[in-house]
C-alpha cells in the first residue's frame, strides 16, 4: 500500500479527498461543499492556551451522533487506572514475551490487556501501559476512546490504523498516536498474509496529550523533529453497510450498531490528527566526553503534569546509537528514582540486561525501587576496551511516569512473569579492596 501523509506535528494540517470539499475562509458555512456535515473535534478544552490547543474541523457524510443505541460490552483485560486492591510488591518485576497463543482469533480490541497502570482515567491523569497480541484486521468495527489518547509501538506486524482522518500504516520500529476521541480500527495485514500473530505495546495517556518535549540548551533542532511526524490524508469508505462501533468510557465498554462507515470524512482541518513517526529518524545525543546524561536525553514525547518538568509520561526510546565515552561505565548505571518506570523492547538486545529480557516482554521498576545493569552486564561494562562501540539493531523504549505503576492481578498471575528476576543480581558480590 502506498500512502500519502502530511508532515509535521500538530501542524494546522488541510486536506480533502474530494476538490473542493473543504470550506475556504470560514469552518462552518450555510452549506458546506458538497452538503457535506461540519463537525468540531476538540482534543482540549476550548480555552486552553494555544501551543497546547489541539481541534480538528472534519466536513463529512453523516456526522458522529448518527448511531444505534450503545449496550454493554465485554472486555475484561483492558483496564484502566491504578488497582488499590492489587498488593503491589516493592521490587523489582519483569515479564517475558507476552504469550502468542490464542491471539489469532482476537482483534486489536479484543487482544488488548493491560499489564500495569496507575492514576485515574476520570482525573484525567495517569497512563495505561498495555499489550496487544492479535491475529485478525477488524473489518465493519471501529474503536474510540474517550479514556485517552493511545500512543501504539508495534513490536511484531505491521498495522493499518484507519482513522476519521484518513489512513496510517505503522512498521515496528515506528509509533503512532491516536488522540482521544478520534474513531479507527486496525488491519494487520501481516498476520492476515499468514505471518503470525501481531504484538505491541500501548500507552494509553489519560492525562494532557502528548508533544515534543522543550529542548532547552539542545537548541532548534534534535530528538524527535517535527518534519518527521506524518498524519494522514482525508480518506473515506465508499462501501455501503453497517459497523459496529466499539467505545470505551469512564474505563467501561460499549458496543452500538451504525447504519454507516464511521470513516467518513471526506475534508479536515486543523492540529488534532493522529500521527505517526519512525523512530529510526529520531537523533540521538549523548555524552562525548564521559560519563552519560539521564535517559530523558532520549525522550520522544512527554505528557506534562500540573508539575514542571514530572511528567504524567514520557516516552523515551534507546534506539542504535554509537558509545565513545572515555573512563565511564557505559551502561544504564544502578539507580532508583522518584519516576516509574515501565519498559519494553521491540527488537534486539538492551544493554543493561543481555540476556534476561526478550522482545516482547517488558520490565516494571517502580518508584524507588533500585535496578540497573545485571551481574553479567556489570562484568562486561567494567572491563570492556573502551573503543568507540556502535549499539545497533536494539530498540527498547520507556514509558515512564511520576505515578507508581500497579499491574493487574492478570499480569501477575501470568505464567509470563519472571519469578527469577531479582536473581540476576544476585551475583554482584563485596569486591571492596580497602
Ligand atoms: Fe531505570
Amino acid at each position: 500500500m502506498t500512502l500519502t501523509y502530511q508532515r509535521g506535528f500538530g501542524n494546522e494540517y488541510a486536506t480533502e479527498a474530494v476538490p473542493g470539499a473543504l470550506p475556504q475562509g470560514r469552518n462552518s458555512p450555510q452549506r458546506a461543499p458538497h452538503d457535506l456535515y461540519p463537525e468540531l473535534v476538540s482534543g482540549t478544552a476550548f480555552t486552553a492556551p494555544r501551543h497546547e490547543n489541539r481541534r480538528s474541523w472534519l466536513y463529512r457524510r453523516q456526522p458522529s451522533v448518527v448511531s444505534g443505541r450503545y449496550q454493554p460490552y465485554t472486555q475484561t483485560t483492558w483496564q484502566s487506572g491504578a488497582d488499590r486492591g492489587v498488593a503491589l510488591p516493592p521490587e523489582p518485576l519483569r515479564w517475558h514475551p507476552m504469550p502468542l497463543d490464542g491471539a489469532a482469533a482476537l482483534d486489536f480490541v479484543d487482544g488488548m490487556r493491560t499489564v500495569a497502570a496507575n492514576g485515574d482515567v476520570e482525573a484525567q491523569a495517569g497512563i495505561g501501559a498495555l499489550m496487544y497480541v492479535a491475529g485478525r484486521s477488524m473489518a465493519r468495527r471501529a474503536f474510540v476512546n474517550a479514556d485517552g489518547e493511545l500512543l501504539i509501538v508495534p513490536q511484531q506486524g505491521r498495522l493499518v490504523l484507519t482513522t476519521e482522518m484518513g489512513v496510517l500504516e505503522v512498521s515496528p520500529g515506528e509509533i503512532a498516536l491516536v488522540p482521544r476521541g478520534v474513531v479507527f480500527k486496525v488491519g494487520l495485514p501481516d498476520s492476515e498474509a499468514g505471518a503470525g500473530v501481531s504484538r505491541g505495546y500501548v500507552c494509553e495517556n489519560y492525562g494532557a496529550q502528548f508533544r515534543l518535549p522543550e529542548l532547552g540548551p539542545i537548541g532548534s533542532n534534535g530528538l524527535a523533529n517535527a518534519r518527521d511526524f506524518e498524519a494522514p490524508v482525508a480518506a473515506f469508505e465508499q462501501e455501503e453497510g453497517g459497523y459496529e462501533l466499539v467505545k470505551k468510557a469512564g474505563g467501561r465498554f460499549w458496543q452500538a450498531p451504525m447504519k454507516h462507515s464511521p470513516f467518513n470524512v471526506v475534508a479536515w482541518h486543523g492540529n488534532l490528527s493522529p500521527v505517526k513517526y519512525d523512530t529510526a529518524n529520531f537523533m540521538t545525543i549523548g555524552s562525548i566526553s564521559f560519563d552519560h546524561p539521564d535517559p530523558s536525553i532520549f525522550t520522544v514525547l512527554t505528557s506534562p503534569s500540573d508539575t514542571p518538568g514530572t511528567a504524567n509520561c514520557d516516552f523515551v526510546i534507546f534506539p542504535p546509537r554509537w558509545l565513545v565515552m572515555e573512563d565511564t561505565f557505559r551502561p544504564p548505571w544502578y539507580h532508583r528514582n522518584l519516576m516509574s518506570e515501565f519498559m519494553g523492547l521491540v527488537y534486539g538486545e538492551y544493554d543493561a540486561k543481555p540476556g534476561g529480557f526478550k522482545p516482547g516482554g517488558a520490565s516494571l521498576h517502580n518508584c524507588m525501587v533500585p535496578h540497573g545493569p545485571d551481574e553479567e552486564a556489570f562484568s562486561k561494562a567494567s572491563h570492556a576496551d573502551l573503543k568507540p562501540q556502535k549499539l545497533d539493531n536494539t530498540l527498547a523504549f520507556m514509558f515512564e511516569s511520576r505515578y507508581r505503576f500497579i499491574p493487574t492481578a492478570a499480569a501477575l498471575a501470568s505464567p509470563a512473569l519472571d519469578t527469577d528476576y531479582a536473581d540476576c543480581w544476585a551475583g554482584l558480590k563485596d569486591q571492596f579492596k580497602p
